[in-house]
């Protein structure tokens, strides 16, 4: 996938933003709900693909401490709140286009929510995976 595959790349501030909030207020408590059952907790790395305003970005930050440390992912970081966390990263990419920004150490909680249906995507899903998988431990 790329930026120019990204349906709402070209959506007006205000559209983008009503439709982050709506899907925030709609998915949020599932997402923390899947999360809490995987057992995030202090020390935790963490990485939000998509991290649209960046709710779960800061839950994930509050629930892994200051001790832990959350990577924050969008193409477009202009709506995402709270980037100043002590224990966050903010990275403005295309995830399709750069790939050097794949951590390299394990992940132990991940949220992937950008839009996903290329090739390119899927098989990048799989990268994902591979870094939760080495995180068992
Ligand atoms: C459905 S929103 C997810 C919002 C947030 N994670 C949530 O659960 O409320 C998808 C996000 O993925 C981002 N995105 C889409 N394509 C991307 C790409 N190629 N690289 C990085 N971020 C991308 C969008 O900018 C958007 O903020």
């Amino acid at each position: 996938m790329s930026s120019q595959n990204y349906v709402f790349q070209d959506n007006q501030h205000d559209t983008e933003h009503i439709r982050l909030s709506a899907i925030q207020d709609e998915f949020d408590p599932d997402s923390c709900r899947r999360l809490s059952q995987i057992g995030i907790a202090a020390g935790w790395s963490a990485l939000e693909v998509g991290a649209g305003m960046g709710s779960i970005m800061s839950w994930m930050a509050e629930q892994v401490s200051v001790q832990g440390k959350v990577v924050a992912v969008d193409i477009n970081t202009r709506f995402i709140k709270n980037t100043n966390l002590p224990n966050v990263e903010v990275r403005c990419l295309d995830i399709a286009k750069k790939k050097s920004w794949i951590p390299r150490a394990s992940m132990y909680a991940m949220l992937v929510t950008y839009y996903c249906t290329s090739a390119i995507g899927k098989r990048l899903l799989k990268t994902f995976g591979n870094l939760l998988s080495q995180g068992v431990g």
